[in-house]
């Protein structure tokens, strides 16, 4: 390869490849940070106007709004002025998730690890440890502006899946909840909205747990919600007759998972039962499959088969007695399972 002769042609060949588009997010996250969608929202402006309004060096703006046109975030009017799309609009601060998600997912914790993607790759092991010096999580306990970032984001995006999943599963003979890895809290607090006769409990590592505070403030004060500090692979709170699992399972590989599985039947009432909710793998193209790969490069997780959380509960001392949909969200990519705990027979009823 590499000459006209054979039909080769490189500059056609990097337009083919659009490499402009590895920074797509990078280019969606300036947009985000510099808040320019909500002036364009009230018409098209020029550079220089535009500039002004948010305090940004006019020239080096008027380059920047051109990649935004590459990416179909503005259009260029004959005018000279630049005028907001539908994707763009996205990105006014009026619609804070995905704002503030442009800004979460496209931040250094997150995008830094995909400079090893070919790494992680070759080896099977993420890259988080290698290129950020500690791992996801922890990444995120010592850089309070993303984290914060990133909890507003998963607040916003779960609201949806809270009131679907309060609508799937049978809250009726639930006292505790414990919400395992349940930070930002919005889940249990729609939980708890839902069962208003149940207690919770949120765990999370201790980075996450003030971000739990504002959703379940009326809770907390009620004295029906408890939050708690420490790592879900060692142990989760016991005295739970509900353990809920929402998009923890994908971001750990088998053995973790495994492990805050066991945690899980060790730490619940006999009777007890696991919820879990989580991306679901599937053969078809899918936007999971991006998801996947974000596991693979960031923690080591992966999205699974319906069958295949099945099997990991089963090796944890759960049977799937149940395996669903979110209500109102059948198309999407996420499977539930509902667990009963495989009981030994020397323990008593609960
Ligand atoms: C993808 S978020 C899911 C949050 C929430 N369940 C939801 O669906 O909105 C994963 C959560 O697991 C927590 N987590 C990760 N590793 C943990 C560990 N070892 N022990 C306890 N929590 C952990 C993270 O802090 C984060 O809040």
């Amino acid at each position: 390869m590499g000459s006209d002769g054979d039909g080769f042609r490189p500059i056609q060949a990097l337009g083919e490849l659009v490499p402009y588009q590895w920074s797509a997010g990078l280019v969606m996250r300036g947009m985000a940070e510099l808040g320019f969608a909500d002036h364009l929202a009230r018409g098209p402006l020029g550079a220089a106007e535009l500039a002004a309004l948010i305090g940004a060096h006019a020239p080096s703006l008027h380059r920047f709004l051109r990649v935004c046109v590459l990416h179909e975030l503005v259009t260029a009017g004959p005018d000279g002025t630049f005028a907001l799309t539908r994707r763009g609009s996205l990105l006014r601060t009026e619609v804070p998730s995905l704002a503030g998600f442009t800004v979460a997912v496209n931040g250094p914790g997150m995008t830094r690890p995909w400079e090893r993607v070919a790494d992680v790759v070759r080896t099977g092991r993420p890259a988080s440890e290698l290129v950020l010096g500690r791992s996801h999580w922890d990444w995120y306990a010592d850089h309070p502006a993303e984290a914060r970032a990133y909890a507003e984001t998963s607040a916003a995006l779960s609201a949806e899946a809270a009131t679907a999943l309060v609508r799937t599963i049978d809250l009726g003979g639930a006292r505790r909840v414990v919400d395992v890895g349940g930070s930002p809290g919005t889940v249990l607090a729609e939980v708890l909205r839902a069962a208003p006769w149940a207690a919770g409990v949120l765990f999370d590592l201790p980075w996450a747990i003030p971000y739990a505070a504002a959703a379940l403030a009326a809770p907390l004060e009620e004295g029906r919600a408890e939050l708690v500090a420490g790592d879900f692979r060692e142990a989760v709170p016991a005295g739970g007759d509900v353990h809920l699992l929402k998009n923890i399972l994908c971001d750990l590989p088998d053995e973790d998972a495994g492990q805050v599985l066991r945690a899980c039947a060790a730490a619940s009432a006999p009777a007890g039962r696991l919820v879990v909710v989580d991306w679901e793998d599937s053969a078809c193209p899918s936007h999971v499959h991006a998801n996947d790969v974000e596991f693979m490069v960031l923690t080591g997780g992966r999205a699974r088969t319906g069958d295949e959380y099945e099997a990991l509960l089963g090796r944890a001392g759960w049977v799937t007695v149940r395996r669903t949909r979110l209500a109102g969200f059948e198309q999407a990519p996420v499977v539930v399972l509902e667990g009963r705990r495989v009981i030994d027979s020397t323990e008593g009823p609960s």
